[in-house]
């Protein structure tokens, strides 16, 4: 049936055979957004088995599945079903070596290249690039699993739709590209040789969250770590220590066991501090605990003081390193440890520096938030979906605040009853994977949606979400704002369920000419601190001309330097997050010579370049003479 169809890597990746290629895959297109919803379909067995999510599994010891995986490209997913597009049971998830039968196999992972794990598949192979897909990953391995004890295989983050087996029994399936989860295959495993397949898909679908339309490239594959968890039958999956709000010295929390009958003993540690807890189990596998700290030192910008944490039960230990701080609202101020604090930020996307494609490594983490140290900021909006655990680790380190996102981005489908589903199901997982990070300040449920009474009942049913599962933070969510004539009017309904309001404004770029930033006014609905979480103007690092110039250096110069000017006259202002550190690939972005499908709003360019703003930004962070943290500006 698919003899006719040339393989994807005869491709060769110029410009003029793009068109061609496009051509192509618009039909690839349209024929995978088919044959994946029918994936989804005929996948219910995989769906039975719904992946968890192991908390501080970067602390755990595991058995690392990085490297060298071999692939299958396949844009008819013919690896799952037969010409008449039945599911087969002889597909590629049974990794055979030999003719089942009297039918030819016509695949054979061994012999089939391989791709890199963690990493996208676009930036890995120039026949990818563009690819929108599914692409199978194989890789064999040995293990021995302790008896009675249980095994998960676990994935840091897999775009968009991936389906796991092991040694060919479905494992587990999972929606969401950018939050990690965890698969059972205890029953699946044998000691010695085993192997695992994973199908990963990573087509868009308009009732996906993300939905169709996004301004960063869809990087896909197994863009994060995948491991080996073993665990005893009983064992830690959750916890959360934090210090209780309006003190200094009381830390309250909870252990989550699994497999834990009621009564079993657990206890929480922090060794540095001479403290020890013991509590027992409840009914839900829950202990809770109240920890008396009188020296324990607060964790700030200034000061990130992380401790290491000890959770014991029965077998299990689970050791993490978190640091304690109250972050919470008053009036329209932002107070860290009780004090009024004022983010000076930067917006970041999870785009590797210099090499490109979704960032992932230990490098990547500390080029991207060096440069925003260098910045002088305290602050990083990472944009628009969970940036790698790195990330949130190396801000706890170096003392910077985060805004963390899901990406309800632009106009997802808000009436549909199962994408509030998957919405929820993404926050609850980016909630529970960082919600013992000091750095972590807010939690953002959305970024640019469509004002209409099904957007905000979607939006506030997740900031309730967000609540129930951590009370401990702050709300937002980054809105659109109204615009009449030069004023700028915030009064977006879903501002009434925040704790802090983000707002988008493109004054400079999208609307009008950066000076008129000096005569805009802002009328702002709610007392309640305001971040503004983008502004900003495409340039090409070394473009220069006259600051009237759009694209040039001196052009988005000029629009930093009006609009700090009109942001200081914002009188509930706590924090700002320019668009955007980084120039960063977007397939919306075709401009010839200037942007290449690169969107060119960053302060530094994809290879390191600095632009002219990022020297104004910075000097005004260092100066600290944009925004202040309490009460009316001078
Ligand atoms: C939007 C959006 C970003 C986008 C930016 C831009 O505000 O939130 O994701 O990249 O505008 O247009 O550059």
């Amino acid at each position: 049936m698919l003899h006719h169809f040339a393989p994807l890597n005869e491709f060769p990746l110029d410009a003029v055979n793009f068109i061609a290629m496009d051509r192509e895959l618009k039909t690839f297109r349209s024929v995978a957004i088919f044959l994946s919803l029918i994936l989804g379909a005929h996948l219910a067995a995989l769906a039975q088995t719904q992946p968890t999510l192991l908390t501080a599994v970067d602390h755990r010891k595991t058995t690392s599945l990085d490297g060298a995986w071999h692939t299958i490209v396949d844009p008819y997913a013919t690896g799952l079903y037969d010409f008449h597009q039945h599911l087969r049971d002889d597909g590629y998830f049974q990794n055979a070596k030999r003719e089942s039968g009297d039918s030819p196999l016509e695949y054979d992972f061994a012999k089939s290249p391989t791709l890199k794990v963690p990493g996208d598949w676009n930036t890995q192979r120039d026949a990818l690039f563009l690819y929108e897909g599914t692409v199978w990953y194989q890789k064999d391995f040995s293990y021995s699993k302790a008896a009675g004890n249980r095994l998960f295989l676990h994935v840091g983050a897999a775009n968009y739709r991936s389906y796991v087996w092991v040694n060919g029994r479905p494992g587990c399936q999972h929606e969401g590209g950018f939050t990690p989860f965890d698969c059972e295959i205890t029953d699946q495993i044998t000691n010695g040789a085993n192997f695992a397949v994973i199908a990963v898909d990573s087509t868009r679908l308009a009732n996906g969250i993300p939905t169709l339309q996004t301004d960063w490239w869809n990087y896909g594959g197994l863009t994060r770590d995948v491991s080996l968890v073993e665990v005893p039958a009983q064992f830690i999956d959750d916890y959360t220590l934090q210090l209780k709000r309006g003190t200094k010295d009381q830390i309250d929390g909870w252990v989550h066991m699994e497999g834990a009958t009621p009564g079993t003993s657990v206890s929480a540690e922090i060794p540095e501090l001479r403290l020890s807890e013991k509590a027992t189990v409840d009914a839900d596998g829950r202990a809770f605990f109240h920890l008396h700290a009188p020296a324990l030192q607060l964790w700030s910008p200034e000061h990130p003081k992380l401790y290491r944490v000890k959770l014991l039960s029965g077998k299990d230990t689970l050791e993490d390193e978190i640091g304690f701080r109250t972050v919470e609202v008053h009036g329209n101020e932002i107070w860290l440890n009780g004090s009024p604090i004022f983010l000076r930020g930067i917006s970041v996307h999870a785009e590797a520096p210099i090499r490109t494609g979704r960032a992932y490594t230990d490098q990547d983490a500390q080029t991207l938030l060096g440069w925003v140290r260098e910045l002088g900021a305290n602050f990083v909006r990472l944009a628009h979906y969970p940036h790698d655990e790195r990330m949130a680790r190396l801000a706890d380190k170096m003392g910077l605040l985060v805004w963390s996102e899901v990406p309800v981005y632009w106009a997802v489908q808000f009436e549909d009853p199962e994408v509030l589903a998957k919405a929820k199901q993404q926050l609850r997982e980016m909630i529970r994977r960082d919600r013992n990070k000091a750095s972590i300040l807010l939690w953002s449920v959305a970024n640019e949606t469509p004002l209409t009474p099904a957007r905000t009942q979607f939006l506030s049913t997740l900031v309730t979400t967000a609540r129930e599962e951590d009370p401990s933070r702050l709300i937002t969510a980054a809105l659109l704002v109204r615009t009449e004539g030069m004023q700028k009017i915030v009064d977006d309904p879903l501002g009434a369920s925040l704790d802090v309001i983000g707002v988008n404004e493109y004054i400079g770029w999208y609307e009008h000419k950066p000076e008129d930033a000096d005569k805009t006014e802002w009328q702002i609905k709610f007392d309640k601190p305001l971040i503004v979480s983008e502004f900003g103007g495409d340039t090409k690092a070394g473009l220069h001309g006259t600051a009237s110039q759009r694209w040039t250096e001196e052009y988005q110069a000029s629009l930093y330097r009006h609009q700090l000017g009109m942001l200081n006259r914002i009188p509930s202002l706590r924090g700002l997050s320019p668009w955007i550190l980084m120039d960063f690939r977007s397939p919306r972005r075709p401009l010839p010579g200037i942007q290449d499908f690169f969107n060119r709003k960053g302060l530094i360019s994809e290879s390191g370049k600095r632009k002219q703003a990022f020297y104004i930004l910075q000097k005004a962070y260092q100066q600290q003479s944009v925004g202040k943290a309490h009460g009316e500006h001078p």
